[in-house]
């Protein structure tokens, strides 16, 4: 049904929103089903707020899907995540690149599954020229390995000769994060009540808002995520400067 509704542009729309879709798993214990269903009702959501996302004037959007963390849940629940993960794709890359909607993945991927890195590849391909919204999914993703990897591959130029070690600026960091290219998210929900991170954006979230939400994922509709947006655009952000007069 809310497929089909039309949101209005909200003014002073945060243009990057980030995402921790948590509760999943609560929301069908409390409704007596196995964890996993919570998932799937969670990928629906995901679908219906992608869609309502670049009409309420969001212009990227950065989903939490997996952490690297994640692995230490029981084997069953992550071969059904990864198993949600290809479907999610075969499903939505036909609607996402007709509606103009470009996927970047971000995370390490060597240790996802070799035929779900293919379907990543192919959805990033078929969508790379797409411009009404980002979907940028965190799979995999920690923030702490994301550091790592930037610091690595920055100490491999230092010591290839190509890189000064006071050129080091925190422009270059950035440039070498899992997220380069993207600005920061101007605002963080996390959904189910849970007031953390949990390894998410670290360095790019150094001046965002935050939206903590008691709703479960899998209840987070798009009017609830307009009515987060309007609230988050009434914020006046400071950057460590004072009140504009
Ligand atoms: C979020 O829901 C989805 C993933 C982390 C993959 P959870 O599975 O964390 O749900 P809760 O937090 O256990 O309720
Ligand atoms: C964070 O949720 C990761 C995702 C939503 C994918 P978790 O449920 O894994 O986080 P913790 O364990 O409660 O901190
Ligand atoms: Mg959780």
């Amino acid at each position: 049904m809310s497929e089909h509704i039309e949101y209005m542009k909200i003014p002073n729309c945060p243009e990057h929103v980030a995402i921790v879709m948590d509760g999943n798993g609560r929301w069908a214990a409390e409704r007596g089903l196995p964890r996993t269903h919570g998932h799937h009702r969670g990928v629906e959501r995901v679908r219906e707020i992608v869609r309502a996302a670049p009409s309420l004037g969001v212009k990227i959007l950065t989903i939490y899907a997996f952490s690297t963390e994640n692995w230490h849940r029981p084997d069953h629940e992550v071969r059904v995540l990864m198993s949600l993960f290809r479907r999610f794709v075969v499903r939505e890359v036909d609607d996402l690149e007709t509606t103009g909607v470009r996927v970047r993945f971000i995370g390490q991927r060597e240790r996802l599954p070799g035929n779900l890195r293919n379907l990543m590849a192919m959805m990033e391909a078929r969508t790379a020229q797409c411009r009404d919204l980002t979907l940028q999914i965190a799979l995999n993703y920690g923030a702490r390995s994301e550091l790592v990897d930037a610091v690595r591959v920055l100490a491999e130029r230092v010591r290839a000769g190509d890189l000064d070690p006071d050129a080091i600026t925190e422009a270059e960091l950035g440039a070498n994060l899992y997220t380069q290219g993207l600005p920061d998210p101007d605002l963080i929900i996390r959904t189910s009540g849970e007031k953390r991170l949990s390894n998410f954006l670290l360095w790019q979230s150094a001046y965002s808002e935050f939206a903590f939400i008691p709703e479960c994922w899998p209840d987070f509709t798009a009017g609830l995520f307009a009515t987060v947006l309007r609230e988050a655009a009434g914020r006046e952000r400071r950057f460590g400067m004072v009140k504009a007069t």
